[in-house]
């Protein structure tokens, strides 16, 4: 049977701490799929498409590829035919809300299991949400994200 992962999440942008996770996932797994979520009620950075080529320059693993979904995560897992959903957890702060989803998705359907990964100890403070503060107030964030990550954050704050 192929074991076949389900990475998801907002992707706003993709940091290192994300590709990390996706690089252990894919050593773990026969297939992973990296799941941006479209989600219309936020204000995001980047859009959707964006996002997706981020990953697919950043991400290249042969048993790694990119989707996008949108309502609930357990049934793009099914549609998918992927028996994991794999997390992130950075400090135990992360844990409380990762737990709550991971409960949810197994009431709604039990048999997709969620895997949780740490990634390196150098990553496990960032987050898209820091990353994206600190860059629009100008200090440096190189390093935190992927090279190419970085030029499209700096080409969309040139307009
Ligand atoms: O990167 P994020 O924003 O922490 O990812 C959160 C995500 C996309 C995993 C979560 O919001 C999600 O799964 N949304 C889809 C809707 C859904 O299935 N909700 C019920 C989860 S219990």
């Amino acid at each position: 049977m192929t074991r076949r992962a389900i990475y998801p999440g907002s992707f706003d942008p993709m940091t290192q701490g994300h590709l990390d996770i996706i690089e252990r996932s894919a050593k773990l797994f026969d297939e992973v799929i990296v799941a941006v979520l479209v989600n219309l009620d936020k204000q995001p950075m980047f859009t959707v498409e964006e996002r997706v080529e981020m990953i697919r320059q950043v991400a290249r693993w042969p048993n790694v590829r990119v989707g996008t979904f949108a309502g609930l995560l357990v049934d793009y897992a099914i549609e998918q035919q992927a028996q994991v959903i794999v997390r992130g957890i950075r400090a135990i702060s992360d844990y409380e809300y990762e737990l709550q989803m991971a409960l949810m998705n197994r009431r709604l359907q039990p048999g997709v299991e969620t895997v949780f990964l740490m990634a390196a100890e150098a990553y496990s403070y960032l987050s898209s949400r820091l990353i994206k503060e600190v860059f629009k107030l100008g200090g440096s964030i190189n390093g935190l994200v992927p090279e190419w990550v970085e030029q499209r954050m700096q080409e969309k704050v040139k307009g």
